[in-house]
């Protein structure tokens, strides 16, 4: 079991495991010693396979247990589900020490964070992520929200959970596909900021996602994402600087990601915008040939793709539609040595001619 403090606004741990599921009641209990009642957030795919065995782990710590089931997609991820988070709340008399608890991956834990954000100007919330997206990037650091027909995450707030419970042996059940795309989240943290964890990912590439049945090996590598994560959030919270370090990949990641009408995966598109800023950074000189290939290699060895056919023309107008955007300069993230990185102020043009330098 691995313990990792976040110090944001609010400090709290991030505990990472095989079997804490049915640990969850007693830390639960640890963070909220007078809360009564307990909102389950769950959804349709996740309920099944693991809601009795929170339930009852929370149950036994004498807490009065209320569901709230939705369907799962990305679809759901509305102001209808939290008002009817809200609506349960409201019924059962929940009061500001009571707490709202998010069972599953990151659609279900923005939503639980907004609805306990919101209810009463705010009741705590407990993440427990199911996804390895989830446990290495949306449950810890505290943003949540929702969709709006205009566009993605349009709103939310940042609200910090009391304690998030990690039991890794819920990447059993997920997907291969799934499990594929959290990869290329945890790449993205040996890219930028962690050469201990890039070593390893190589020592164990030629695993490749079969590393989900090695229950060590797991909890080793979600530990090392989730202090990077806690690390970042710890020293830029609301996102102002070096939070955006965490944005690599993504800038031409989400223009592929919403090109495709959200029908290619997250992690795939973040992988796939990896490797042209990787190609951009090597064509630019920056970052030495060698270190570009080990990277794509890396990257493919987890079965990810590391290029796509979207033309610098393309990738520079989406970049500047996306909300990222500051003024008129696109604040762009650069591998120049694998485990470093920093943020590069770009003009559109500067952008496209960056793109246009790529290698390969
Ligand atoms: N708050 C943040 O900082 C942050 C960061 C990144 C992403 N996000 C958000 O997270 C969402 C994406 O997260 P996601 O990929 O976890 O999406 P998700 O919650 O939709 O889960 C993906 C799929 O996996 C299934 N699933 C989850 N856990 C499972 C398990 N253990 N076994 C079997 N199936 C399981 C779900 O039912 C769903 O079908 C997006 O809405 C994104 O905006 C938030
Ligand atoms: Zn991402």
């Amino acid at each position: 079991m691995i313990r990792t403090t976040v110090s944001a606004s609010r400090e709290y741990e991030v505990i990472t495991g095989s079997g804490l599921l049915s640990e969850s009641g007693k830390i639960i209990r640890s963070v909220a010693p007078n809360a009564i009642k307990a909102l389950i957030v769950t959804e349709t795919n996740v309920a099944p396979l693991y809601l009795d065995k929170v339930k009852a782990a929370v149950q036994a710590e004498g807490f009065e247990v209320y569901e709230y089931i939705f369907e799962a997609g990305e679809e759901s991820k509305n102001i209808n589900s939290i008002a009817g988070m809200w609506g349960v709340m409201a019924k059962a008399g929940f009061t500001r020490t009571d707490l709202v608890i998010a069972l599953g991956g990151g659609v279900t834990g923005d939503m639980a964070g907004f609805a306990a954000a919101s209810f009463l100007r705010g009741i705590d919330v407990v993440q427990i992520p199911t996804s390895l997206l989830a446990m290495v990037d949306a449950a810890v650091g505290g943003k949540t929200g929702i969709d709006l027909p205009e566009g993605k995450n349009q709103v939310g707030a940042f609200w910090q959970p009391s304690v998030v419970i990690e039991d890794t042996d819920c990447l059993l059940t997920l997907s291969d596909e799934k499990f594929t795309e959290g990869m290329g989240e945890v790449l993205k943290y040996a890219f930028i900021m962690d050469l201990p964890l890039y070593e390893f990912l190589r020592e164990n590439a030629s695993r490749g996602i079969a590393i989900r049945e090695d229950a060590w090996l797991k909890e080793k590598i979600v530990g090392m994402c989730v202090a990077d994560k806690a690390d970042v959030v710890s020293n830029d919270e609301h996102d102002n600087g070096r939070r955006q370090t965490l944005n690599f990949g993504h800038t031409v990641g989400h223009v592929i990601e919403r090109d495709s009408g959200f029908s290619k995966l997250h992690g795939v598109c973040v992988a796939k915008g990896m490797g042209i800023i990787i190609d951009a950074c090597e064509g630019a000189g920056t970052l030495a040939a060698e270190e570009a290939q080990k990277m794509r290699d890396l990257i493919k060895a987890y079965g990810l793709p590391v290029d796509d056919d979207i033309t610098p023309e393309a990738a520079v107008s989406g970049a500047m539609n996306d909300k990222k955007k500051r003024g008129n300069t696109l604040s762009i993230i650069v591998v120049n040595k694998i485990g470093t990185s920093e943020i590069r102020k770009m003009s559109p043009e500067e952008f496209k001619s960056f793109l246009e330098g790529a290698k390969r």
